[in-house]
C-alpha cells in the first residue's frame, strides 16, 4: 500500500447563498503520510469542517479527488464509500457522540468488525489510552477528558489508515485537550497512521508533525513555532 495514506488534490467546494456561491474550498491539496499527524488551524467559518467532511467521504467536493490508502474513491458508490468509512477511517469530533446507555468497552466491542477481534484489543487500547479503569463505567460516570478518549479508541478500533479529528479539544480545559492530543499523537505514532486534526486551539500545535493554515479557500503551510 502507498505510504501517502491520504491525498486530497486540487479539491473545490462552494455553497449556494441567495444569488451567487460562495467558495470555502479553492483548489486545496493535502498529502498525510504513515506516521504523521497534521494540523490544520483557522477560524471559525473558514472550512475546517467542510475539508474534513471532503477527506472523510462525508461530503462529494464539486471538483479533486480524494486518495485513501493509495486508491482513488473520488467516484466511489454511496455503499462503497460506507464500507471504506468503517474500515479505513476513524472519526473523533468535538463531542464525544458516546452512546448513554453503553459502558465504554460496549462503546468500542459495538463498532468492531469481527475481523479485527483479533487484530486491536479493546483491553490494550484503553490502557494505551489510560482508561483502563473507564472499562465498564457508561458516559455518565466519566470526565469530559476520559469521555473523549473513549472517543479516540472508538477511532481506533478498526485499525483505520486514517484518523480525522474535528476540534477534539474543543470541549475540554487546556490540560485535558492537551492530553487528548498526545494520546490521538501516540497511537498515530505506534500504529503508524496518518492523521489529520482540524482546531483553532493553537496551544495544541508543538505536539503535531505539520500545521496548515486554512485562510481564504487556501491551505497554506505555516512554520511551526520553533521554526522558521
Ligand atoms: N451545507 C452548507 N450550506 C451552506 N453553507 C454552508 C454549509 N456548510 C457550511 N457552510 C458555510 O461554509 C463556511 C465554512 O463552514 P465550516 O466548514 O463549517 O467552517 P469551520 O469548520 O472552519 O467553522 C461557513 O460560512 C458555513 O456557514
Ligand atoms: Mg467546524
Amino acid at each position: 500500500m502507498s505510504d501517502k495514506l491520504l491525498e486530497l488534490k486540487d479539491i473545490c467546494k462552494s455553497y449556494r447563498d441567495g444569488s451567487g456561491k460562495r467558495v470555502i474550498l479553492d483548489k486545496v491539496s493535502l498529502t498525510v503520510g504513515r506516521g504523521e499527524f497534521a494540523a490544520i488551524v483557522g477560524p471559525s467559518g473558514s472550512g475546517k469542517s467542510t475539508f474534513l467532511s471532503v477527506a472523510g467521504l462525508l461530503l462529494t467536493p464539486d471538483s479533486g479527488n480524494v486518495l485513501i490508502g493509495g486508491k482513488d474513491v473520488t467516484d466511489a458508490s454511496k455503499s462503497e464509500r460506507t464500507m471504506i468509512r468503517r474500515r479505513q477511517l476513524g472519526f473523533i469530533f468535538q463531542s464525544h457522540n458516546l452512546v448513554p446507555y453503553l459502558t465504554t468497552a460496549d462503546q468500542l466491542a459495538i463498532v468492531q468488525e469481527k475481523s479485527m477481534r483479533e487484530k486491536v484489543k479493546i483491553r490494550e487500547l484503553l490502557s494505551e489510552l489510560e482508561i483502563d479503569d473507564c472499562r465498564d463505567k457508561f458516559p455518565s460516570m466519566m470526565s469530559g477528558g476520559e469521555k473523549q478518549r473513549t472517543a479516540i479508541a472508538r477511532a481506533f478500533i478498526n485499525d483505520p489508515d486514517v484518523i480525522l479529528a474535528d476540534e477534539p479539544t474543543a470541549s475540554l480545559d487546556a490540560e485535558r485537550g492537551r492530553l487528548a492530543v498526545e494520546m490521538i499523537r501516540n497511537e498515530v505514532r505506534k500504529r503508524n497512521k496518518a492523521a489529520v486534526m482540524v482546531t483553532h486551539d493553537t496551544r495544541v500545535l508543538d505536539l503535531v508533525d505539520v500545521v496548515y493554515r486554512i485562510d481564504g479557500g487556501r491551505l497554506i503551510p505555516e512554520a511551526k513555532s520553533g521554526e522558521i
